[in-house]
């Protein structure tokens, strides 16, 4: 009797194995980061070799923390970040170049072009995003243009691409040796190759990159079963177990929150944060900075889609502060910093180190800090990267209610920094609406094991799920609306001095 279901949560900085209960508990996580490679200013690639080996480490280890064997998984979900492109010889099994990261802004050249010439109206119009550096298609052309011999190889059908959910699914699935190269609607969406209404890649999207279609996973649904094969792992799993669950990160963390209804919404901290909101089966168009996305698809049932808020900038600022300015040891660290004043001091930082993503789309810009006199402190400067975390997510709740009409009357909230009780209360604050975090805060990991279960019945339905949602902590607004509108102010002065950075 399989009792448990796994999840792979190949993340950003960590790739981390989870084995679920059917009460949605934890019963054993093993996690491993891999190295950040940042060749020059903007660029930051992964290598996909080393978040292979990872992966099949963190799944052999889970399994021995729990004691448990392949017969004991009902199914196996995957989720990943989302957008970092991987292109690889099907051949061989061989990367041709490292994985280009979302946050990367080396194709800032080939995004800009496409909103000179009508391109990029086309790519909203039809795959719903505005034209990025954050996306995958420009780093595929970008590799395609750049890499010796890819073009060559892409032509005779060798070079095949993939988020890293492809790139993990065709290896555990067999790799050299017939692996399945697919991928989910919601990682597709990521691409502005896929038109959102047919779910298909799309010719005059390819045609603005100039990728040939020979390179693209199939697109399947994100829960389903039998849809991505059976996971061969006879070294990690010690047997078979099917792969019934794939979908973005940000997607997954919707699963775990049981945001399944029109209008119900979270926001997820990492080293961005993500807020989406439910739109259900209705596609709504953004007319103000955010993205339009696919949120999830049951089988064959229609899909449902999400208005998303991506903020680039959030939890690495707090690395940042660690890594570069070393004010602190850890990132726990900056809740105590924080706390040691009573407030910023009147400082403003506004990490953009990627630019702006959401709602501003501005690759020119770059990070500042703001408001400084000789009284203030790194106390003061922590303080105010906490704050600016908030502060970006007031900026896509706002372009959220402006887009749907919904208000929140509750933030639900999960991720790393969702530990800092000085930073969640800030966040109340600042949206001047409770904020409320579940007792498993793995909602992404959890997402993706829902998705997996609810494939081959192990869950029946999603109502099953939303029992299984307890809250474990509520911050409510302490600020009043004139500090808080006062504050909202100061911040988006910060943001315009940070514009027109670069050329
Ligand atoms: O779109 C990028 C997102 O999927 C990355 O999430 O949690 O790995 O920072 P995370």
């Amino acid at each position: 009797m399989a009792d448990f279901v796994g999840a792979v949560d190949q993340g950003t900085t960590s790739t981390r194995f989870m084995i679920f209960d059917h009460g949605g508990n934890e019963v054993a996580r093993h996690q491993l980061e891999h190295e950040q490679i940042l060749p020059q200013a903007g660029w930051v690639e992964h290598n996909p070799v080393e978040i292979l080996e990872r992966t099949t480490t963190v799944v052999r280890t889970g399994m021995q923390k729990a004691n448990l064997q392949a017969s004991d998984l009902a199914a196996l979900g995957i989720t990943n970040q989302r957008e970092t492109a991987v292109v690889w010889d099907r051949k061989t099994g061989r990367p041709y170049y490292n994985a280009i990261v979302w946050q990367d802004t080396r194709t800032d050249r080939i995004a800009s072009a496409l909103d000179r010439d009508g391109r990029g109206d086309v790519i909203r119009r039809k795959a719903g995003l505005p034209p990025a550096t954050y996306f995958s298609g420009g780093k595929i052309q970008w590799i395609l243009e750049n890499v010796d011999g890819v073009r060559a190889a892409a032509e005779r059908g060798d070079a095949i691409f993939g988020n890293t959910d492809s790139w993990l699914l065709w290896n555990m699935t067999g790799g050299v040796d017939g692996g399945n190269h697919v991928t989910d609607v919601t990682n597709a969406s990521r691409t502005m190759l896929m038109d959102l209404e047919s779910l298909q890649w799309d010719d005059e999207l390819l045609s603005f990159f100039d990728i040939p279609r020979s390179m693209l996973p199939e697109i399947r649904p994100s829960s389903d079963p039998n849809t991505y094969g059976v996971a061969r792992w006879p070294g990690p799993l010690g047997g078979e177990v099917p792969l019934t669950g794939d979908l973005g990160d940000q997607q997954a963390a919707m699963f775990g929150q049981v945001c399944f209804a029109p209008g119900e919404a979270k926001n997820t901290y990492g080293t961005g944060n993500f807020m989406l909101l439910n739109t259900g089966t209705e596609l709504v168009r953004s007319e103000n900075g955010l993205l339009t996305t696919v949120c999830y698809q049951f089988g064959n049932a229609a899909p449902v889609y999400a208005l998303e808020g991506s903020v680039a900038v959030t939890g690495s600022a707090v690395q940042w502060l660690r890594d570069q300015l070393h004010v602190i040891k850890t990132a726990a660290d900056s809740e105590a910093l924080a706390a040691s004043v009573p407030d910023s001091g009147g400082v403003y930082f506004v990490p953009a180190f990627s630019g702006l993503f959401a709602p501003y789309w501005r690759s020119d810009a770059r990070g500042a800090i703001v408001g400084l006199s000789r009284f203030n402190t790194d106390a003061h400067i922590a303080r105010a990267t906490l704050e600016a975390i908030c502060y970006q997510s007031r900026d896509v709740a706002d372009a959220m209610a402006q887009d749907s009409g919904v208000t929140l009357d509750v933030l639900k909230v999960d991720g790393g920094i969702t530990q800092n009780a000085l930073c969640m209360q800030l966040q109340a604050d600042i949206l001047g609406v409770p904020v409320s975090r579940p007792v498993v805060a793995e909602t992404t990991a959890l997402g993706a094991a829902y998705a997996a279960g609810l494939a081959v019945g192990f869950w029946k339905s999603t109502e099953e799920l939303r029992d299984n949602w307890n809250e474990s902590q509520r911050w409510q607004p302490s600020w009043t609306a004139e500090q808080r509108e006062e504050g909202y102010g100061r911040w988006k002065k910060a943001v315009e001095r940070t514009l027109d950075w670069v050329d």
